[in-house]
């Protein structure tokens, strides 16, 4: 395992349990990439790497070999010399000349995994649990640094990548971009899937051949986005969930991004992600150093379900931190579908009696408890609650709920201000602005500007505070806008393109301190549902809510692309009322369940007002998701049925220990007259037997996976699940 250097042929290898990376050193001077794919032990340099000259590119000499970067595939290319290609890295120098030219200087080779300062990074528990490889590189006319980080775990099929930028010379240079990751393949026949949307539809799974020429995914709306997820995959031509090469990237961060493919003249592809250059310009002083995010590298040769499940494990075990890490998290009912602003203690308490009666372990108060907030025209910033709404005031209500049994959650949307509130009337230059141009507001709210040190710590001292002033359990994150009219006015002319990156660092401080002073507090993220669905966010919180759009059949496309490299642990999905508040459709209560209880499962309705009917279902599937939790957001996740080939979906957990298994078939539409519907699983003992725990039958693996179950069901919206538990004791009769 891990990382292995071959000197004499200078080549590095990057070793994963069933993976292996390999770069080498071209000219005796750059660092070139070699190979990523399935496990290889030796390389043949010269079979390794070809060298072509092309027609119009210009050729170098070093090392006794001729060759143009305009063909060989690079690793951190910089577009500087002869390369023609996207670069990952742009510098302007003191004389106004942007060409970089980066030469190998060395390496190092360290047991473990550093943090990234400032930014939320994978960790390791023990030193032993990963390698990283350092490669050092310089420009020497400007002594500009760049170290390359290559972190592999030892049980992951990932590579991890980040650079950091050190400016060695003695006058300032300014970076234009600073991706964290870029490399080559040898050839072009892939589908690129990437995962964009729009609020209400989040992730929604797109696949396409790749074309030549440049295609860039990302976001410049100063969050990772509704719009568009900072995850790519290129998947082999003809792959599926359990076959063929896959390989992703996803970055580690929740600003603004640029990820994307060039197919070149020769149909290579390079493949490249990291933070977004729009927006983007950062000067760096003589000594000074700047750091990537880092991107997640993972490989499967087994499909797209395998490389998802890399991810899955990954990010619940060297992502997500704290108490609730490994712990099933509790049962909620939140209030904002089903009062929005129109709240009083009495309605909040009829709520909470309701969701105790139904076995519910969390009420949520959400949006409009504090200031003067009737709507959402004032009082962001302010927050003191609104006793007119709560007399009691947090505190009370806190102590009213736990009374009831129930923890309690509270909703913040600590980055943002009113114009109408009294945080803005004292420090209105406090907002992110350009000096005499208008501010528009988005849902009536400006943005705090993060990169000013004296606004966090307002916002770190004004959240520590209410939590710590009453009985509170959890914390719902939100963030319902993006940038416009991006300035700062605490930063220098020369600086302005900062401040989205900046914003970001003074973000991950706060979430650092609030979270990490308050660790039994469960947080989840929120940005207008999942606009900031990123494993940057994860870092600091463990779950977030998936998307504001509620309806069960909406929310099979959402969670279904989400979980191409979220684990279900990561998903906030509740139950909401009929018709559905955002697209008006009318389902039926177990298919909004089913599909809820898939994640961390939550109702946000109001409970007071239900048929006795419709509560007894909830508190059926209640106590049954209860009994679930333990392994269903921590297990192996199996796509069976893709909600983008037909409408009909499915998907399976299994249980870590390969004992229990959850398995959920959804019917959109009812055609008449349908042939035999099967549901095939996966992931199980082939010749082990297996319990269906509803109906006493009993079913072989091979059966369960080759034959697979009849699905019955009749008109739309339906659904049905399953619940097996592996039976090794059961002895077939002669
Ligand atoms: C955002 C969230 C919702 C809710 C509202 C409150 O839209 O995604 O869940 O909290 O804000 O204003």
């Amino acid at each position: 395992m891990g990382v292995f250097v071959d000197h004499k042929e200078q080549l590095f290898y990057l070793q994963t349990p069933t993976t292996t990376y390999v770069m080498k050193l071209t000219g005796g001077r750059y660092l070139t990439h070699v190979y990523w794919g399935k496990k290889l032990f030796h390389l043949n340099k010269k079979n390794a790497f070809l060298n072509r000259m092309l027609a119009f590119s210009a050729v170098e000499e070093g090392d006794g070999e001729t060759y143009t970067r305009d063909f060989i595939r690079g690793e951190y290319p910089t577009g500087g010399g002869t390369d023609h290609r996207f670069s990952a890295l742009g510098v302007t120098f003191p004389d106004g000349s942007w060409d970089c030219q980066l030469e190998y200087v060395g390496f190092e080779a360290i047991a473990g995994k550093e943090k990234v300062p400032g930014l939320p990074s994978l960790y390791v528990e023990e030193e032993a649990e990963a390698e990283t490889l350092k490669i050092f590189l310089k420009d020497p006319l400007w002594n500009l640094q760049v170290t390359l980080y290559y972190t592999v775990f030892k049980e992951y099929d990932v590579i991890v990548r980040r650079a950091r930028v050190s400016n060695g010379g003695d006058q300032p240079v300014f970076l234009n971009r600073f991706l964290s990751a870029s490399l080559d393949f040898e050839q072009d026949h892939f589908d690129l899937l990437s995962f964009p949307g729009a609020w209400g539809r989040e992730r929604h799974m797109e696949k396409a051949g790749l074309r030549s020429g440049i295609t860039c995914f990302g976001s410049n709306r100063g969050a990772s986005s509704h719009q568009m997820n900072p995850l790519l995959i290129l998947e082999e031509k003809g792959g599926d969930e359990d076959h063929g090469a896959a390989y992703a990237m996803n970055l580690i961060y929740s600003g603004n991004f640029l990820a994307g493919t060039e197919v070149d003249q020769l149909h290579q592809t390079r493949f490249f992600m990291g933070m977004g250059d729009d927006n983007f310009s950062w000067k760096l002083a003589a000594g000074e150093e700047l750091d990537s995010p880092e991107v997640v590298l993972a490989f499967s040769s087994e499909g797209l379900g395998s490389l998802s499940r890399t991810f899955h494990d990954l990010y619940r075990n060297h992502l997500v931190r704290g108490k609730y890490k490994k712990e099933a998290r509790p049962i909620l009912v939140n209030n904002w579908e089903a009062t929005y602003f129109d709240f009083n203690e009495e309605k909040i308490l009829a709520i909470a009696d309701a969701a105790r009666d139904l076995g519910i372990e969390l009420f949520v108060l959400d949006d409009g408890w504090f200031g003067e907030r009737e709507d959402d025209s004032t009082s962001l910033g302010d927050w003191f609650v609104n006793t007119k709404k709560l007399p009691s005031g947090i505190q009370g209500l806190a102590e009213k709920i736990h009374q009831r049994g129930l923890k309690f959650g509270l909703w913040f949307e600590p980055e943002m201000v009113s114009k109408v509130s009294k945080l803005y009337e004292i420090h209105p230059d406090w907002c992110i602005h350009v000096k005499n141009r208008k501010r528009t507001e988005c849902r009536n709210q400006l943005i705090l500007d993060l990169s000013r040190e004296e606004v966090c710590d307002y916002i770190t001292n004004k959240i520590s505070g209410i939590l710590d002033s009453a009985e509170i359990d959890y914390v719902k994150w939100d963030m319902n806008r993006h940038m416009t009219e991006i300035g700062s006015c605490g930063l220098s002319s020369d600086r302005q393109k900062e401040l989205p990156h900046r914003y970001m660092l003074g973000l991950y401080k706060i979430m650092e301190a609030i979270t990490q002073s308050h660790p039994d507090i469960l947080f989840e993220s929120c940005s207008g549902g999942g606009g900031r669905f990123d494993p940057g966010l994860l870092y600091y919180m463990p779950q977030a809510w998936t998307s504001d759009d509620t309806d069960g059949i909406e929310r099979l496309k959402i969670q279904y692309g989400s979980s191409f490299a979220y684990p279900l642990s990561a998903m906030g999905s509740h139950v909401s009322a009929v018709p559905n508040h955002q697209t008006g459709r009318v389902t039926p209560l177990k298919l909004r369940m089913d599909v809820a209880m898939s994640g961390n499962y939550g109702f946000e309705l109001d409970l007071s007002k239900q048929s006795e009917e419709d509560l007894a279902a909830m508190k059926e599937s209640i106590a049954l998701a209860k009994g679930l939790r333990s392994f269903l957001p921590f297990g192996d996740f199996y796509r069976l049925l893709s909600p983008y080939q037909g409408g009909d979906t499915a998907w399976q957990v299994v249980s870590k220990d390969g004992q229990r298994i959850f398995a959920a078939y959804f019917q959109v539409l009812s055609k008449p007259n349908p042939g035999i519907c099967r549901l095939k699983l996966k992931g199980l003992d082939a010749s082990a037997f297996y319990l269906d725990e509803e109906n006493g039958e009993i079913y072989s693996g091979g059966e369960l996976m080759e034959l697979g179950l009849v699905v019955s069901l009749y008109g739309d919206y339906q659904s049905k699940t399953w619940l097996f538990r592996r039976k090794d004791d059961y002895e077939v009769s002669d």
